[in-house]
């Protein structure tokens, strides 16, 4: 099922989401709308409260098959990378943001186990890019202020 994506300013994606307790049916349900909802989008990435749902679950596929992470995290980050960046949540804005060149993130599957990813290029942007949602972060904090727009 493809979900209605909450798009900036609402204050939903401004919410520290909250860890998920229990990888129920619910969660894998929710899991599999998510990434409807991203390809039916267009985007590369989707996390839980861009869909309403204040819980740390995001969804990634970069052109190399679907990711679902569950309370993901960071676990390192090196070198350095500059490129351009968009949001599903924030449609017909993008700009460069410097993010780390390769992540390793840990989380869990849709099995609950518990597993760890590395990403570099892309795939690293999208993990840093969707772990940030679960902050309330959004890219564009990341921007320099434009002229006649009242920066956060
Ligand atoms: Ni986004």
């Amino acid at each position: 099922m493809v979900l209605p994506i909450v798009t900036d300013p609402n204050p939903l994606l401004r919410q520290k989401a909250k860890p998920v307790k229990k990888v129920t049916k619910r969660i894998k349900k929710l899991a599999q709308n998510m990434l409807e909802t991203m390809y039916a989008a267009d985007g590369v990435g989707l996390a839980g409260p861009q869909v309403g749902v204040g819980e740390r679950i995001i969804v990634i596929d970069v052109g190399e098959g679907p990711i679902v992470l569950i309370n993901p995290e960071i676990l390192s980050r090196t070198g350095e990378e500059r490129d351009v960046e968009g949001c599903l949540s924030i449609p017909g804005r993008n700009g460069y943001v410097t993010r780390a060149a390769r992540v390793k993130v840990a989380g869990l599957n849709l099995e609950g186990r518990k597993v760890e990813l590395e990403g570099e290029g892309l795939l690293a942007r999208a993990f840093q890019h969707e772990i940030d949602h679960l902050e309330g972060v959004l890219f564009i904090d990341y921007l320099p202020a434009e002229a006649g727009r009242v920066d956060r």
